[in-house]
């Protein structure tokens, strides 16, 4: 059988050469390690071209085996060598090409950036401190509330036409992205005994279009206070002293008459343009109008107070729900809503 073996010898001899060639190919244009380790793989790794040579030994006589054994290996470790001198070249390449750069090693190196407080938690802090300094606890709630507290509870029946203006993200028929954190008056109330003055900040969710004035992602602030004997004109009283704390010494409130079906009577509460002061007719924060508005409030109603098993009889509260960011634009003169959720950087550091 000389011929045929001499004839399967000088086809592998002829494979072999000819991947040589090949192996050589792909290391000449492969200009760095990524490449390179891609070039050994393919030709030879474990399921590699020389693999698969190494396999059809099998089909030799077997006393050729031995010889064909060699001149793989040897093969192998030509290719091996080609390899190891093509990546010292490449790495040196790279380390001329670093050197080649200049680098200038007294240029001073960027400052480490700090972070700061976020001004809608800032006003959220300062809303908090002050409440607390006038003995309310700060109570946080779920952002996914079933629709008993946020509507039912609240003396929103199912088919109540309030339920439409909270524009809401449903997850399931019951379950909701809170649209506001009025829920927080009902969760509160069924906990704890009479009398309850809290303040519940949080994240809000309505289906609003984004623009310069709404986001579908917001804060509110939730105050809520019953006892005996509380009046309107507490809730006044307070309101017009957060906003002072909040904008500034000379801040005043307004309350115009307006319906939420869990206060009676329920207003919308304003207070003074902090920038204008109620004084300019082109006022780019309030429009000329000299007010800006933060949001609800009322006399909690008495079917609420019912509804957690309170006596309106002997009780009454009231409750307001004012927008974080309304304060934080007005506060710090921001002319986009948005500008709070991009969270720049350079933006927030303006802010600190
Ligand atoms: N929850 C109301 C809203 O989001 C605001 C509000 C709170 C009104 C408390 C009255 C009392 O529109």
């Amino acid at each position: 059988m000389p011929g045929f073996s001499f004839a399967a010898m000088s086809e592998l001899n002829e494979r072999l050469t000819d991947l040589h060639a090949r192996f050589e190919r792909a290391l000449e244009v492969a200009s760095d390690e990524r490449s390179l380790e891609a070039a050994r793989a393919q030709y030879l790794g474990r399921s590699g071209d020389l693999a698969a040579i190494r396999r059809s030994i099998g089909r030799l006589p077997s006393d050729e085996r031995p010889t064909a054994g060699k001149e793989i290996n040897d093969a192998v470790a030509a290719m091996e060598e080609l390899l190891e001198r093509r990546r010292v070249k490449v790495a040196s390449h790279a380390v001329e090409e670093a050197l080649s750069r200049r680098v200038d090693v007294t240029f001073p190196a960027p400052e480490a950036r700090l972070g700061s407080t976020h001004p809608i938690r800032h006003v959220i802090e300062d809303a908090c401190t002050y409440f607390e300094r006038r003995g309310f606890a700060v109570v946080l709630g779920p952002e996914v509330e079933p629709d008993y507290y946020n509507f039912d509870a609240l003396n929103i029946p199912p088919e109540h036409p309030a339920r439409e203006g909270f524009d809401s993200f449903w997850i399931d028929e019951t379950l909701l992205l809170r649209p506001h954190t009025s829920p927080m008056q009902i969760r509160t109330m069924q906990n704890h005994r009479p009398p309850i003055a809290i303040i519940a900040p949080g994240k809000c969710y309505r289906r609003d279009a984004v623009d310069a004035r709404h986001h579908f992602q917001f804060h509110q602030l939730e105050g809520l206070l019953v006892a005996e004997g509380v009046h309107f004109g507490h809730l006044k009283g307070m309101l017009a002293g957060l906003c002072r704390v909040l904008l500034g010494a000379h801040q005043s409130v307004r309350f115009r008459p307006s319906f939420f079906p869990f206060t009676e009577p329920s207003a919308e509460v304003d207070t003074t343009c902090p920038k204008c002061g109620g004084s300019a007719t082109a006022c780019s924060m309030c429009g000329g109008s000299g007010w800006i508005e933060l949001g609800g409030a009322g006399m909690v109603h008495a079917n609420v107070l019912r509804e957690v098993g309170y006596d309106p009889q002997r009780l009454s509260g009231w409750a307001f729900g004012f927008g974080a960011e309304r304060i934080a634009l007005a506060r710090y003169d921001v002319d986009d809503i948005r500008r709070f959720i991009d969270s720049d950087p350079d933006f927030l550091e303006q802010l600190a």
